[in-house]
């Protein structure tokens, strides 16, 4: 007689006992027979799928307290992977899901630290140096283990460099085949001829290949020597120097203010800072991390 199921007894199990013992009769060649819909885990957008709950995470990260957040969410301001989220309680995963509040991205994961520093003239970008230079890593110090400096900037060039322990964040903003634009403001001798604009665009020949502006304007001119700012999205070395000498607009200083989204502005020289987490997301969404 078959038992009468109990509460240990789970009653989808066959009431026979099983007649195989376990991998008896199993060959290789057999397909496994697919999964019973209901032994399925949730479905990604499963509100039941494993994380932390969305509201939670948006209050760590300092967007608001969680009152506040659920607000946030019911008026549709936070995205989850690109998708308007308005049901309270969904889980997300901070180190994979991509967040954004108010269109803005977010990054959530708390090992990745990214910094700005308004290197000075003078000081080589390298973490260490073995001839004793001043050098960026001497700026960060044991701010965070792992960091490396995002691309170089020369010696003599001043203004901003980034920072981070984000291997990945790192190799990207520097590659050019990112296109990540780096803006740079240059004082140069003499005054600028009106069709250099169109002539930095349509790109000139240097000694290794063709350079061409993403932007170009003169920002200030005054006795014998301009300002011009200059944006690229190229990474060889002296390229700024090169171009505008290239043009008879030798560079006597040079300051790099701006990388993509994050700006030198007012960052004093020497001086530290580090990026937000909206300042983060943005670089990440701009290189497809
Ligand atoms: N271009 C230069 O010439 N120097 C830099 O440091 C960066 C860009």
């Amino acid at each position: 007689m078959n038992a009468a199921p109990t509460d240990e007894t789970p009653d989808h199990l066959p009431d026979e006992p099983s007649t195989t013992r376990g991998g008896e009769g199993w060959s290789e060649e057999m397909d496994l027979a697919p999964a019973h819909p209901a032994d399925r885990g949730p479905a990604p957008e499963d509100a039941d799928r494993e994380g932390e709950r969305l509201q939670k995470v948006l209050a760590r990260a300092g967007v608001g307290s969680r009152r506040i957040c659920e607000d946030m969410i019911d008026e549709g301001r936070i995205m989850v992977n690109g998708a308007v989220v308005q049901v309270q309680g969904m889980r997300v995963d901070p180190r994979t899901d991509h967040i954004a509040v108010d269109g803005v991205r977010l990054e959530l994961r708390d090992d990745r630290v990214t910094y700005a520093l308004n290197k000075p003239a003078g000081v080589i970008t390298a973490m260490s140096d073995d001839r004793n230079r001043p050098t960026v890593g001497d700026m960060v110090g044991d701010l965070a283990p792992g960091l490396v400096h995002v691309g170089r900037l020369d010696q003599d060039t001043e203004g901003l460099l980034l920072v981070t322990n984000d291997g990945e964040l790192a190799h990207r903003l520097a590659h050019p085949s990112y296109e990540v634009k780096k803006t740079y403001l240059a004082q140069v001798s003499g005054s600028v001829p009106r069709d250099m604009y169109k002539r930095l665009r349509q790109g000139v020949e240097l000694e290794d290949g063709p350079v061409r502006v993403d932007g170009f304007q003169v920002v200030d001119t005054h006795a014998g020597q301009s300002v011009v700012e200059v944006v690229l999205h190229e990474g060889r070395k002296h390229i700024v120097r090169r171009l505008l000498a290239h043009v008879g607009l030798p560079v006597s200083r040079l300051t790099r203010t701006a990388i993509g989204p994050v700006k030198l502005e007012r960052m004093r020289t020497g001086s530290i800072r580090r990026l937000t987490r909206a300042e983060v997301g943005q670089l990440n969404e701009l290189v497809g991390l």
